[in-house]
C-alpha cells in the first residue's frame, strides 16, 4: 500500500517537474491543415492563390524545411520548435533588401515549394506529364 502511495506521489512528482522543469517543451502550434496562399501585398494582375496541404507536408517534412527567421543583421537564422512564425512575405516584400529571387511572396513560394517538388520529380524519375512541379498542381485552374 505505502509503495503505491509513493510510486503515486514519484510519478506525480516527475510529471511536474516535466511541466515546469521544460516550458520549451510546451505544444509548437502547427498552424492551419490546409492553406490558401495569396499575395496581400503585391499580387499579380491576375491573382494566383496557391493551395497548400500544410499538415500533410508536416507528416514528412522538418518545419525547417520552410520556416525560418532572421536576426538584426538580417541574417537567415534556422528555425527554432516555439519560435514566432511569421507570413514568408512579411520578409520577402519588395522593401526588405533582399537579394534577387526571395523578393516578393512569389519568388519565395517558388524558391521554395517548386524548387522541392522539381528535385522530387528527379529523385522518383516522374515523367514530365505527370511532374509535381506543374504549375496547376498548386495553382488550380478555377472551376
Ligand atoms: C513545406 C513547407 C512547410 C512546412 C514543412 C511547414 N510549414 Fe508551416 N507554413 C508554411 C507556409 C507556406 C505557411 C503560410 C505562410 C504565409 O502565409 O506566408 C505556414 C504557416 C504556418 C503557421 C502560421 C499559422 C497558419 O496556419 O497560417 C504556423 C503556426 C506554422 N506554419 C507552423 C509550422 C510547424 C510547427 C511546422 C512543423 C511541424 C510547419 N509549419 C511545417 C509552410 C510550411
Ligand atoms: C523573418 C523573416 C523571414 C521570414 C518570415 C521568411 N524568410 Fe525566407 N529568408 C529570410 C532571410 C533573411 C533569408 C536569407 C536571404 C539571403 O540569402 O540573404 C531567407 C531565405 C529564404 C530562401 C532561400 C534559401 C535559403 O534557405 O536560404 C527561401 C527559398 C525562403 N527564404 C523562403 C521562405 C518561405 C517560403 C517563407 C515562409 C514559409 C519564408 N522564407 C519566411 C527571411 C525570412
Ligand atoms: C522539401 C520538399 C517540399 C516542399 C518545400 C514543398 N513541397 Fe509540396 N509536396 C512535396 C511532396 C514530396 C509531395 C507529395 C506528398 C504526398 O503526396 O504525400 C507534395 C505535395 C504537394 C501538393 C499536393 C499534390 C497532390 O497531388 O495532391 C501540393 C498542392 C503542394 N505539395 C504544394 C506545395 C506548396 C504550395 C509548397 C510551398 C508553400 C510546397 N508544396 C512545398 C514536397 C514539398
Ligand atoms: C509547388 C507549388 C507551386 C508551383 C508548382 C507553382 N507555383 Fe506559382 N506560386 C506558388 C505559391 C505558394 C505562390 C505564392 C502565393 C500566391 O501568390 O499565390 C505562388 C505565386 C505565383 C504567382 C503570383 C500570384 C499572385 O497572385 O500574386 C504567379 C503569377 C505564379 N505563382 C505563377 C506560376 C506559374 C506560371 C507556374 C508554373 C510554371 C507556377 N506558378 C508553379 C506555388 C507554386
Amino acid at each position: 500500500m505505502k509503495k503505491t502511495v509513493l510510486c503515486a506521489v514519484t510519478a506525480a512528482l516527475a510529471l511536474g517537474l516535466c511541466f515546469t522543469g521544460t516550458s520549451m517543451a510546451k505544444k509548437v502550434d502547427k498552424g492551419a491543415a490546409d492553406l490558401t496562399l495569396e499575395s496581400t501585398i503585391d499580387p499579380a494582375k491576375k491573382a494566383k492563390p496557391a493551395i497548400f496541404p500544410h499538415a500533410k507536408h508536416q507528416e514528412t517534412l522538418a518545419c525547417g524545411d520552410c520556416h525560418h527567421s532572421v536576426d538584426a543583421d538580417g541574417k537567415k537564422v534556422d528555425y527554432v520548435d516555439g519560435q514566432k512564425i511569421e507570413k514568408c512575405e512579411s520578409c520577402h516584400n519588395k522593401a526588405a533588401g533582399m537579394p534577387k529571387k526571395l523578393t516578393t511572396f512569389k519568388e519565395a513560394a517558388h524558391a521554395n515549394c517548386k524548387a522541392c517538388h522539381k528535385a522530387t520529380d528527379k529523385k522518383l524519375g516522374t515523367p514530365k506529364e505527370k511532374s509535381m512541379a506543374k504549375c496547376t498542381v498548386c495553382h488550380p485552374k478555377k472551376k
